[in-house]
């Protein structure tokens, strides 16, 4: 029996040092039809047993099968540490790869272009100036020069702030909520007794400003002239909501108040401005208009080359004397020009933008673009 069991022990020896030298799953698998196969050299062994006497079975029989676990148990070792070989190298950091570049976000567009006007506008002396979204209607509409009865003033047309009026007598409604699309019913007084107006000097009326209009009555109350400013900023309208129309926009607005102040030197200042910014072959015309607050008054259009259209930025005009001595300057000595632009129509047109939607629905493939 001893050369039998000289055999097997060889055979143990050369299955460890074998396995000892797989590294990969081809050699694993060739390792396992060669010893633990169906024809393989542990099968082998069993036929080993016919070659000795009867009481000697029962030993060669336990040699066997421990030679067959010990070659089984160095397999089994070897799978599982190259399984985990495997799965530490997929997550293994490759420290050569180049790295990721960082998804930086951007300035929103209209600001970039806000600070494209303003700092075109510095340039050319200008200094900046804002005011509040919230206003009454003294810097929105009274001191601009608005009558009580203009359009402009109906309530409709305004988003008047909850709990206070439109001064809209006409309607009859010093309390309500107005501007469409912002009545919340439980704001609107319904008993009786709350239908009672509140006084106006304990409630003054406020609403979302309509234009940036009002920061002129706002500087021209706490700066003496000469005065040279831009105003960018947001403004509100109960406006549907269309390709050319959001009830939120930009407006760019300027105010130059000083001595000798002429139309010249408001057309030409616009000229500059559209020349200078949208390039020098620009076409643009300005043409006769109204405004309370500016006599004479003029609309500012420029040719959009992809709509084959005028398009109007905005209005200008001389300062009305009215509103100068609203905010006690005096007409006889000064005079003044302002104007208000649309600052998406200029992004629209700089940048080729069809529709003003794009500004606020946030679609990042739109705003990575700027
Ligand atoms: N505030 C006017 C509007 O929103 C635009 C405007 C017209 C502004 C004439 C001005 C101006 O400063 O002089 O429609």
């Amino acid at each position: 029996m001893a050369e039998e069991l000289k055999q097997i022990d060889a055979l143990v020896e050369a299955a460890l040092a074998e396995i000892a030298t797989v590294s990969n799953s081809d050699e694993l698998e060739k390792f396992r039809i060669k010893y633990l196969g169906t024809k393989g050299a542990v099968k082998d062994l069993m036929a080993l047993l016919g070659k000795v006497p009867r009481e000697q079975k029962p030993v060669l029989g336990q040699r066997v099968n421990a030679a067959k676990e010990q070659i089984t148990a160095a397999f089994e070792a070897r799978r599982e540490s190259l399984s985990n070989r495997q799965a530490a190298a997929s997550d293994a950091v490759d420290v050569t790869e180049p790295g990721r570049p960082l998804q930086l976000g951007n300035r929103h567009l209209l600001m970039k272009v806000v600070d494209e006007l303003t700092e075109l506008f510095g340039r050319m002396g200008f200094s900046i100036a804002s005011g509040p979204e919230v206003e009454d209607e003294f810097h929105n509409f009274i001191a601009l020069n608005i009558p009580e009865s203009h359009p402009a003033r109906d309530p409709l047309d305004n988003f008047y702030l909850t709990g206070n009026a439109g001064s809209g007598k006409r309607e009859g409604s010093g309390f309500r909520v107005q501007g469409s699309g912002n009545t919340e019913s439980a704001d609107v007084p319904s008993s009786p007794s709350s239908l009672i107006p509140e006084p106006r000097t304990l409630n003054p009326p406020r609403l979302l400003r309509t234009q940036t209009s009002t920061v002129q009555i706002r500087v021209m109350e706490t700066q003496k002239p000469p005065i040279r400013v831009v105003i960018p900023g947001r403004v509100y309208r109960p406006d549907t909501t269309d390709q050319t129309h959001l009830p939120m926009f930009h407006q760019l607005e300027a105010l130059v108040v000083d001595r000798d102040v002429t139309m010249v030197d408001l057309k030409s200042t616009i000229t500059q401005f559209v020349h200078a910014y949208f390039g020098p072959q620009t076409k643009m015309r300005f043409r006769p208009s109204f405004f309370p607050f500016t006599e004479p008054s003029a609309e500012v259009d420029i040719w959009f080359e992809d709509r084959n259209k005028w398009i109007e930025l905005g209005g200008c005009g001389m300062v009305h004397p009215n509103v100068f001595k609203n905010v006690g300057i005096d007409p006889e000595t000064h005079t003044g020009w302002a104007f208000g632009l649309g600052i998406e129509r200029i992004a629209m047109r700089k940048y080729g933008i069809g529709d003003i939607r794009y500004f606020v629905e946030n679609d990042i493939r739109f705003l990575r673009q700027f």
